[in-house]
């Protein structure tokens, strides 16, 4: 079984793919938006437990207002089109970020898909739309600060007051369109992913491209700080000799 159980995807390249063709970069949008079913369908059909795609980060908001309408529209037709699909395939719907800039009429599509689609079990489907992972952390520690009164926060509290904690950290993050950066996108879950950068933008992005980056992936050695077992023993007991002549506490990394 795949070790990759969240994928988040960053879909970057389409206005660049559209200036390549001499077109206006909300083409590249509408290309790109029309591929986002088929990779929905490929996370689907492997198992993949969640996929988290990049949709409008707080950044977008400075673009220009045709090219944030594109958007806001493209995310309005997916939905109609879409939401049958999306309830027959048994996927949970959801949009992470703050939504206040989107049109009464986008809002309620996008709520009612979520309440008809919360009790879903299949693939967690989230569109990242008016999200920024900055503005996570601060709303996750705004949100604790309430909550956790009287004792240090940890960890675990931490991510149980993400937005959408049952999520889990991302497992692969993708990045289309020849760029290698995070762009403020998943910024706590990310710690220990998979990064794959590709050249591809993403109105060319592919269900083959994708499926193939999965199963690399999944031959890769994930440690998560840790060593192979076997090298794990050797370091440890060194480690365990060194802190016993030491008779110094250290902290594992
Ligand atoms: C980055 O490309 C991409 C975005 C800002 C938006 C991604 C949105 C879509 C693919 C369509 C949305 C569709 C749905 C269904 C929600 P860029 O414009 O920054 O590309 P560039 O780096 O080439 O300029």
């Amino acid at each position: 079984m795949s070790s990759i159980k969240h994928v988040a995807i960053i879909m970057d390249g389409n206005g660049r793919w559209a200036e390549g063709r001499s077109r206006q970069r909300v083409w590249g949008h509408v290309r790109g938006s029309s591929i986002v079913s088929d990779i929905v369908e490929e996370a689907d059909d492997r198992g993949i437990e969640a996929l988290t795609l990049y949709a409008f980060s707080t950044e977008n908001w400075s673009r220009p207002l045709q090219e944030i309408n594109t958007l806001f529209s493209l995310l309005k037709k997916f939905l109609l089109k879409e939401k049958k699909r999306i309830i027959d395939n048994n996927i949970r719907f959801k949009v992470m970020g703050k939504l206040d800039g989107l049109p009464e009429e986008t809002k309620k599509i996008i709520k009612d898909l979520e309440n008809e689609t919360k009790d879903l079990n299949g693939l967690k489907l989230t569109f990242a739309f008016g999200y920024g992972g900055r503005s996570e952390i601060i709303d996750t520690v705004n949100r604790l600060r309430e909550e956790v009164k009287d004792r240090d926060v940890t960890e675990e509290d931490f991510s149980k007051y993400l937005y959408q904690p049952e999520l889990g950290d991302v497992d692969l993050l993708i990045r289309t369109g020849g760029d290698q950066r995070i762009s403020n996108f998943l910024l706590w879950q990310v710690a220990y992913a998979e990064l794959y950068f590709t050249e591809t933008p993403w109105p060319d992005f592919s269900r083959k491209e994708f499926g193939e980056i999965i199963e690399k992936v999944t031959t890769r050695e994930r440690r998560f700080g840790y060593v192979k077992e076997c090298e794990g023993f050797k370091i440890s007991s060194l480690w365990a000799k060194k802190n016993k002549d030491s008779s110094h506490s250290k902290v594992n990394q």
